[in-house]
């Protein structure tokens, strides 16, 4: 047997980090899965199956015989911690909240809220910091109003929550800061168990109060509110500097409304912004006829499986806007896909127009070579991305 290789957790390439590294699309060739070792401050440098076909990301993700558990530093209340009928209980509790129609609801809030995130960067004029001004607050704000937590603590917030993503931080910085986010959610629950408000925290409290703990609650919270903001912020900032970088596709999008829906899906497929989601398989099972042994670490490749589009898809490498909505794993797939996709992609429909068309000559500040990105955290993302117009 070879010996394993290194690959970069995130596993994107140097030269153009919205692209896989060579040995994922080599690892996708070979008809063999491939063993790597993956170097994550969290668990240490860990030996894990990579996955990188759509077949088999599709087949590793829908599994039930592979768990969070173990992956995953176990959290209460945190869905990511549960796995079978115990997540199935508690993901109930929460799905009434993030329904396609309930995201069309906050359509009107959302785009208030854009509105006066465009306001904030032009009143900052040229060289505004988009994920300062945009990015950030459009999401944060959403989450906030959703959840019930005060949008004026969201410097704290924010900053935990970037440390505690960051996997160049060490285990003890991230603990450290995933209790901080515990204790200040905590303090919130002790309020809504109080007087529950109109919102999802206060649903649940008024629903579920009696089957949950605080500190179920508060993991509850603290899900949502770093899901809910930090996903949906490193994507737009993504799609943003991305199509900076394809000027022709960046005024289809600005020009050409029919385009929003399919426009949306493309960014998502090939940015992939959650960089991976690693299981750990709880007995023997087998992917194309090949074993994993239990207690392997399984680590599909969002990013590599999202260009493996098979026979449907052409040229998956490419960019294109307009092509029609392809099925892709940026929200990923099974028990576990993402609670608030609908809400994230009404958010990323509503902003990315919008947008373009306040400000149709936008341009980057900086070479686009310049920009820095976010390779090295749980989602992927820009660290600053300063414009024009
Ligand atoms: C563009 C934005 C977003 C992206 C790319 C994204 C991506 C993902 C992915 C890939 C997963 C699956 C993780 C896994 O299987 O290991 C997931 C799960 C989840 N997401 Fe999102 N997400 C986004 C926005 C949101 C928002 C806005 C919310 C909530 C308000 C949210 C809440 C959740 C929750 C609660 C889970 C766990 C579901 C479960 O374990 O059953 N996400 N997300």
């Amino acid at each position: 047997m070879t010996e394993p290789k290194t690959v970069p957790i995130g596993g994107r390439a140097a030269r153009c980090p919205f692209s896989p590294v060579d040995e994922l699309y080599d690892a996708q060739k070979d008809e063999e899965l491939s063993r790597v070792k993956v170097p994550s401050p969290m668990l240490g440098e860990f030996d894990a199956v990579v996955v990188t076909r759509y077949d088999d990301v599709k087949t590793v993700l829908a599994d039930s015989g592979l768990r969070m558990g173990g992956a995953m530093p176990y959290q209460p209340g945190n869905l990511l911690s549960y796995d079978g009928p115990e997540h199935t209980k508690l993901r109930r509790m929460l799905t009434a909240s993030f329904t396609t129609k309930r995201a069309r609801e906050l359509r009107p809030g959302i785009e208030a809220v854009v509105g006066s995130a465009l306001d904030a960067v032009e009143e900052a004029g040229q060289g505004a910091d988009l994920v300062q001004l945009f990015s950030t607050p459009i999401p944060t704000l959403v989450i906030c109003e959703l959840l019930g937590v005060p949008y004026a603590d969201r410097e704290g917030f924010q900053h935990r929550t970037a440390l505690a993503l960051d996997l160049a931080q060490s285990r003890e910085v991230q603990m450290e800061k995933a209790a901080e986010m515990m204790a200040y959610m905590g303090r919130l629950v002790a309020l809504h168990r109080e007087s529950p408000g109109d919102n999802v925290l206060g649903r649940v409290v008024r629903e579920y109060g009696d089957q949950l703990s605080d500190e179920e609650l508060a993991g509850i919270g603290n899900m949502l509110l770093i899901a809910g903001h930090e996903t949906i912020a490193n994507t737009l900032s993504a799609s943003i500097a991305l199509l900076l970088q394809h000027p022709e596709q960046l005024a289809a999008v600005r020009d050409d409304p029919s385009v929003t829906h399919s426009a949306v899906e493309e960014l998502l497929r090939y940015i992939s912004p959650a960089t991976i989601l690693p299981r750990q398989a709880a007995d023997e099972i087998c992917v194309r006829d090949q074993k994993i042994d239990k207690g392997e670490y399984v680590v599909p490749s969002v990013l590599a499986a999202n260009r493996d589009l098979g026979a449907d898809g052409q040229d998956p490498d490419r960019l294109d806007v307009r092509r029609p909505a392809q099925r892709h794993f940026a929200f990923g797939f099974g028990p576990h896909q993402c609670l608030g996709q609908q809400l994230a992609r009404m958010e990323l429909r509503v902003a990315l127009p919008a947008l373009f068309a306040r400000f149709p000559t936008l341009r980057s500040a900086v070479p686009l070579e310049e920009l820095g990105y976010r390779t090295n955290a749980l989602v992927f993302g820009v660290n600053a991305l300063p414009v024009v117009w």
